[in-house]
């Protein structure tokens, strides 16, 4: 018997960036559903705030629709709609600030937790007001979404701009990728099971794959994207914090601090890429008009309507982790938009057998893998070799053990959100990047950005809906390796 989730102390949760996309796509859902869950206490407010003029019927209304469509059962999302409130606000003028405070202390025993899903520039704003207001005292937390600056020094003037309000320990960096399910179970696989653990090293490990690929475009999310590009968009922290997952050493707890030190070797570990290695070690690419899912779309430049930029939509990187532990194992990382299919996973190859006992009518002997598929369809796979069944001489097969979370269990995986954010009402900020961490991250990409903006290169171009630009395909094979190609 599984437990019901534990409901979690009454708060108050504040979105700045309320009417935002992400508000709306995936906060306003999540915490629907833990509500729907019996998490979230009737007592608790989750407040919007954003420049439109809306009043709080407006803002359910508009929230009523999202969650519909999202599958919400008619009656839970009206039971819900009751926790929602409204207010228009701008953080660069004094006016409605004020009666936001008074708001605010109408339940002055509540969590607060202040969501900034805006625009990074507005952070260093939204948390001065909250500062004059008194809003950073006693339970009071602040997430910041990514990207937290677009280059170390940027980085370090936001988060010093936010630690004069709010302590480090209020402070809550969200990488998403880090509230996945199979980023729990790596967790959990690793340092729940003794059979791991003793292979997990440059002895036995081959090397290590993080292919974090989309169909989507870049779309309306142009402008933003244009001053990001693949590296700092996903690279910086989604994949970089997945890399630390693998490889960090064993926490002596799940406290987290102990999480966050052993992440943090991870990331002053990795060797530099600079201008003396981009080259063979980077490729960067960007989309072409092609095909996505069966429909004919349109170029990366088209879509910014500038034929100059060199941004890449795509990134592939041979990255290398300089401890005993992983001394020449390769982690190849690679991650774009408009590529086939959308796929996230991590593939752990093996090394392969060190003396093979078969003939070669056998067949060929392939390297155990343990790939763990974040999305779609979230599982975690081992691939190891066994005897064809039956008469016909000893023929070997590749097969996969197979652990399919939907399947085994029976439930709909919760989205990343939904965890993260509850984790914030706790004051467990164990998923969250620490402030060392994202300049650690920063520390190693300044040198591969600078190095590309040196070289004046534009990013090579890739068909939509391929598997980015060749060279990407050579980084790997160049080693006498290849992209894991297993979708099923
Ligand atoms: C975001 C990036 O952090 O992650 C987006 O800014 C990207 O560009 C998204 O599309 C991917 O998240 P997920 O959970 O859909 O894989």
């Amino acid at each position: 018997m599984t437990a019901s989730p534990q409901p979690v102390e009454p708060f108050d949760l504040v979105i700045f960036g309320g009417t935002g996309d992400l508000a709306v796509r995936k906060l306003l859902p999540a915490l629907y559903h833990r509500y729907a869950d019996g998490q979230i206490p009737d007592t608790s407010r989750v407040i919007g705030i954003a420049r439109e003029m809306l009043d709080d019927d407006g803002y359910r209304a508009h929230a009523r629709k999202a969650l519909l469509e999202n599958g919400g059962d008619k009656s839970k999302v009206d039971d819900f709609l009751k926790l929602l409130h409204y207010r228009s606000l701008d953080a660069r003028k004094d006016e409605g600030w004020d009666a936001f405070a008074a708001l605010m202390s109408e339940q002055p025993g509540h969590v607060r937790v202040f969501y900034l899903s805006t625009s990074p520039d507005l952070f260093v704003d939204i948390c001065n007001r909250l500062g004059e207001h008194g809003l950073n005292q006693g339970k009071a937390r602040v997430v910041l979404e990514k990207p937290i600056g677009r280059d170390l020094a940027s980085a370090n003037q936001i988060n010093d701009d936010v630690g004069r309000v709010f302590d480090e320990s209020q402070t809550y960096r969200i990488d998403h990728y880090l509230g996945k399910e199979t980023v729990q179970n790596l967790l959990a696989l690793r340092f729940g099971n003794v059979l791991f653990e003793p292979l997990w090293n440059a002895e036995h490990i081959d090397h290590v794959q993080i292919t974090v690929a989309e169909t989507l475009g870049v779309g309306q999310r142009v402008a933003y994207y244009d001053h990001a590009g693949a590296l700092r968009d996903m690279v910086q922290n989604h994949i970089l914090q997945l890399l630390c997952m693998v490889a960090m050493e064993p926490p002596s707890s799940l406290s987290p601090d102990a999480v966050r030190d052993e992440k943090l070797k991870v990331l002053r570990s990795l060797k530099p890429i600079d201008e003396s290695n981009a080259a063979q070690l980077t490729v960067r690419g960007q989309y072409r008009a092609g095909a996505a899912e069966g429909q004919s779309v349109a170029g990366y430049l088209d879509e910014l309507k500038d034929h100059k930029s060199h941004t890449e939509s795509f990134v592939a990187l041979k990255a290398e982790i300089a401890n005993w532990r992983w001394a020449g194992v390769p982690f190849y990382l690679r991650t774009g938009k408009r590529l086939p299919e959308r796929v996230s996973e991590i593939v752990v190859v093996f090394k392969p057998v060190p003396h093979s006992i078969f003939d070669a009518s056998a067949g060929p002997l392939a390297q155990n893998r343990l790939v763990l598929r974040l999305q779609p369809d979230e599982n975690i796979k081992l691939w190891v070799t066994i005897k064809h069944p039956g008469p016909g001489g000893l023929r070997l097969r590749h097969v996969s053990l197979d652990m399919s979370f939907a399947e085994a269990f029976g439930v709909q995986q919760p989205d990343a959100y939904e965890r993260l954010i509850l984790d914030v009402v706790r004051g467990n900020p164990t998923l969250f990047m620490r402030r060392d961490e994202v300049e650690a991250a920063w520390r190693w990409a300044d040198p591969i950005l600078a190095a590309w903006a040196e070289s004046g290169e534009a990013p090579r171009p890739y068909t939509a809906g391929t598997w980015g630009p060749s060279a990407a395909v050579a980084l790997i094979e160049r080693d006498g390796r290849t992209w894991n190609e297993d979708s099923d």
